[in-house]
């Protein structure tokens, strides 16, 4: 059985701009790369880039860990998470996030 995971715009629209189904065991970056999206940034694929970053705005879904660096506490209280350590149990709604600025000691 598979989950279908609703990818909105950015901008804010209430649309879905893409749809992707997620099979059980499979992270929503797993998916999305199958479907040939490109909708979330792709990098390396372990939870270390932070590049693969999204907002769920809703559904239910189990993770694995995700490096400190790029996913703080105050993200995943706002539901920011990486897509590649992140596999949907319910239908999920998403929007992409922007990566974060690389670290700078002197700011
Ligand atoms: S692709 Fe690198 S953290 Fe997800």
């Amino acid at each position: 059985m598979g989950y279908t995971v609703c990818i909105k715009d950015p901008s804010g629209s209430a649309a879905c701009t893409r749809s992707i189904t997620v099979y059980e065991g499979q992270t929503l970056l797993a998916a999305s790369e199958q479907m040939g999206q490109h909708a979330i940034s792709v990098g390396c694929r372990g939870g270390g880039c932070g590049v693969c970053r999204i907002r769920i705005l809703s559904g239910c879904y189990r993770k694995k860990a995700m490096s400190k660096t790029h996913i703080n506490e105050q993200d995943l209280a706002e539901g920011v998470v990486l897509a590649c350590r992140v596999f949907p149990e319910s239908d999920m709604e998403i929007v992409s996030e922007p990566p974060p600025p690389p670290y700078n000691p002197f700011i």
